[in-house]
């Protein structure tokens, strides 16, 4: 049995394999769901472990995402400096009220009706690109050729964004996402996204357009600088977020033939399927981050106002209190209650879109290419372990 740690611990980011939490995080959750951890700016707050009591911070209003009032858990290039260059729509970082009103302004079109209407433009957009990558050359990157351009692709049709454009943002949200840009780099590309987004939106002004830039335009409720922020958070969770499922969930399966061939022969597993991947890996691996507004008791704990709470989403979907034999991918579990998508007024709005995507992508690729292989042995696939969101940079794969 491991001793708790007697001192205060920092964020793990080092995963114990390509697709498991770090292994110091899970021992220490077997000690308890909350310890003490240093934040890279060296304020004294939490690390929290445990599925229950994540789950109970994520949906108390005593807490707060607002990015003025959280301290960064690993060292970020813009740190102290984000809240000041956060245009006020990017409603992540708001609380109640102000939160409600994006929040419910944008619920209405993330339906899970909504979503089954662009079923069959999501097929198509996945036919096309499958298409291409049996004419192109193998090996083919997988990121490059599938994981990435299919959610960009969607979420620029559903905001309106010009696809054409898809260079300069995918490279400028790259940027901001890795936390090995320089400030510099990380501030130019969020100083260049939001111009993009502003410029966007007062087009859309002036024309008026059918998608869902257009119609928030068009509903009069939000400001300019309002709808910029809007639209820049929608863009760039709305394809980083999907494109990395698709690009590790396919590594995770690659490396598990009995478990990819269930996906892959059986369309009744598809949608487990999906969760069980969302949960296994948890992509969203560093943060988030609350800040106790007040003092609060939880786990024999006392969190007073002002410390940040740093969650391990990674470790709480591997809680063998929550999950049987948590370690294990297993297609075929009904894997309900996952923490992947956060939980509480800030769970992801994305996040039938996001089902969608993976629901038709994954089996779509299996079938077309039933010899799919790595390229390239499986140290050598190039992980994202130092960016927000985990994943592969590249994913050589031939057929
Ligand atoms: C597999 C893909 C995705 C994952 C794992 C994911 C994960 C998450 C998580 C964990 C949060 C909560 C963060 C927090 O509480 O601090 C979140 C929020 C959010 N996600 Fe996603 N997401 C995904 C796809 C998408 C997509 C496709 C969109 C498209 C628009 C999207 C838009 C958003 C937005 C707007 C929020 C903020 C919601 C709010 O503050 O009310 N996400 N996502």
């Amino acid at each position: 049995m491991t001793e708790a740690p007697s001192r205060p611990v920092t964020f793990p980011t080092a995963r114990r394999h390509l697709f498991d939490p770090p292994g110091e995080v899970l021992q220490w959750q077997r000690q308890g769901a909350l310890h003490r951890m240093t934040f890279a700016d060296g304020h004294l707050g939490w690390l929290l472990t445990g599925h229950a009591a994540a789950r109970a911070v994520l949906a108390d209003n005593r807490f707060s995402n607002r990015t003025e009032l959280t301290h960064p858990p690993v060292a970020h290039p813009l740190a102290g400096q984000e809240n000041r260059q956060l245009p006020p729509g990017f409603f992540l970082r708001t609380d109640q009220p102000e939160h409600t009103r994006f929040r419910r302004l944008l619920t209405g079109q993330f339906t899970v009706r909504r979503m089954r209407q662009l079923e069959p433009r999501i097929e198509e957009i996945t036919s096309d690109h499958l298409d291409a990558m049996e004419r192109g050359d193998r090996p083919a990157d997988l990121v490059q050729a599938f994981a990435l351009p299919i959610p960009s692709l969607v979420i620029c049709e559903l905001l309106g964004v010009p696809y054409g454009d898809r260079a300069q943002f995918q490279r400028d949200s790259a940027a901001l996402l890795n936390l090995d840009s320089s400030a510099e780099r990380m501030g130019a590309a969020l100083v260049d996204l939001m111009a993009y987004m502003r410029d966007l939106v007062l087009r859309k002004r002036a024309e008026p357009a059918d998608d869902l830039l257009g119609g928030l335009v068009a509903s009069g409720e939000l400001d300019d600088e309002e709808l910029t922020g809007v639209a820049l958070l929608l863009l760039i969770a709305g394809h980083e977020t999907t494109a990395n499922m698709l690009a590790l969930g396919t590594f995770a399966l690659l490396r598990d033939p009995a478990q990819l061939a269930l996906l892959r022969d059986d369309p009744a597993v598809v949608d487990n399927a999906v969760e069980e991947l969302l949960r296994y890996l948890t992509i969203i691996h560093m943060g988030p981050v609350r800040t106790a507004l007040e003092d609060v008791e939880l786990d024999g704990h006392l969190i007073r106002a002002g410390e940040s709470v740093a969650f391990s989403l990674p470790a709480a979907n591997r809680d063998p209190e929550r999950f049987d034999d948590p370690d294990t991918l297993d297609v075929t579990r009904p894997a309900t209650g996952h923490l992947s998508f956060g939980h509480g007024i800030h769970q992801c709005l994305g996040q039938q879109l996001a089902r969608t995507e993976m629901r038709i992508a994954y089996p779509a690729l299996l079938r077309r290419f039933p010899g799919l292989r790595l390229a390239v042995p499986a140290e050598e696939v190039p992980m994202r372990s130092h960016m927000t969101i985990y994943g592969v940079h590249r994913l050589p794969v031939t057929w």
